[in-house]
């Protein structure tokens, strides 16, 4: 057994970006849409940087137009994720992609997500949970649909609420009231900071937003009293180092600062982020983590032991998941 074997949680991943490309061409084909720019010959996702990633990011998305597209795509999202070992899943959904904002609609994709979600658990033994994500690049007027979106559906699945997109729009301040609408639902609460934002951006997330989790948080190794900041508040971020590698924010694993992060004390947690887009799974990243800093079945237990924590699941799930990541 390697560790690429070991039982995994994921809290970080984007719903849309977790299609396989050829999904996305099937859907192009059956639709009769031309998709043909966003692939290269090799059948991957084509894109330069973070900006170029983020547009065609929503061109794929233009062929997911329908619930049942939606209960398809959760599917194969969730046979790949298990394939991996991943027991418990956190998956990022965005009403603009999911009916435009509009809240009737909203809850005929979240169905199928969550008819798909319990087909999933039966068959493959995985756990899903959803967290509705505004888009920071569509403004804060269509976040603050999203935000009706979620508290409109907030209970045991859709747990939580979250903002990506692009980092260079606006403030993490100018999306307080979407925020704090999901908060007043009972939504827990995680934000997009620190990955193409500085350590000021990790430092509003927390501070002006109040989230409890930051996607990706990286760039807070700039800054020592951040780094006591997110200790103090037991903060914890969603690292997904392939994926920063790939966008290149580091040069590779091994320059990656999710370790020296871990060693001050910050709670770190490890995720893919959109696995197709950035050629990785669970298993790799896994792997890759083994290879550069030595990591063992005891750290990445307690790695898990740190994202169970942070879920933003009721307790009897997290009970649940605890006694599979025993068996597993
Ligand atoms: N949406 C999908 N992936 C993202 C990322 N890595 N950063 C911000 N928004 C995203
Ligand atoms: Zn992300």
């Amino acid at each position: 057994m390697t560790v690429a074997d070991l039982p995994k949680i994921e809290l970080h991943l984007h719903h849309e970006g977790a299609a396989p490309p050829e999904f996305i061409r099937q859907l192009a084909h059956e639709k009769r849409i031309d998709l043909s720019g966003i692939f290269k010959s090799d059948g991957s996702y084509d894109f330069r940087d973070f900006a170029h990633f983020l547009s065609v990011y929503e061109a794929a998305c233009e062929v997911l137009k329908s619930p049942e597209d939606f209960r398809r795509l959760t599917l194969a999202i969730l046979e790949e994720s298990a394939a991996n070992g991943v027991v418990y899943s956190e998956t990022f959904l965005s009403p603009d992609f999911c009916g435009g904002g509009d809240v009737h609609a909203w809850r005929d994709y979240l169905n199928a997500i969550q008819d798909a979600a319990d087909e999933a658990e039966r068959k493959f033994d995985i756990t899903l949970r959803g967290v509705v994500t505004c888009v920071r690049h569509f403004g804060p007027e269509q976040a603050k649909q999203s935000a009706y979106c979620a508290a409109e559906t907030a209970g045991d699945w859709i747990t939580g609420f979250g903002m990506g997109g692009n980092e260079g729009v606006g403030t993490q301040g100018d999306y307080k009231w979407a925020f704090e609408c999901a908060r007043e639902a009972g939504l827990r609460l995680t934000t997009h900071a620190g990955e193409f934002g500085g350590a000021e951006s990790v430092r509003d997330a927390v501070r002006d937003l109040g989230v409890e989790r930051v996607g990706h948080g990286v760039r807070a190794i700039e800054d020592d009293d951040l780094i006591r900041e997110l200790v103090d508040r037991e903060v914890t971020l969603e690292v997904c180092p392939g994926s920063n590698v790939v966008l290149g924010l580091f040069p590779d694993f091994a320059a990656h600062p999710i370790a020296r992060l871990r060693d001050q004390g910050v709670n770190v947690t490890v995720s893919t982020d959109d696995p197709p887009f950035f050629h990785t799974t669970m298993r790799r990243e896994y792997e890759m983590l083994h290879q550069a800093f030595c990591w063992d079945a005891e750290d990445f237990a307690a790695l898990n032991d740190t994202a169970l924590n942070a879920a933003f699941c009721d307790d009897d799930t997290r009970e649940r998941v605890k006694k599979r990541l025993e068996r597993t």
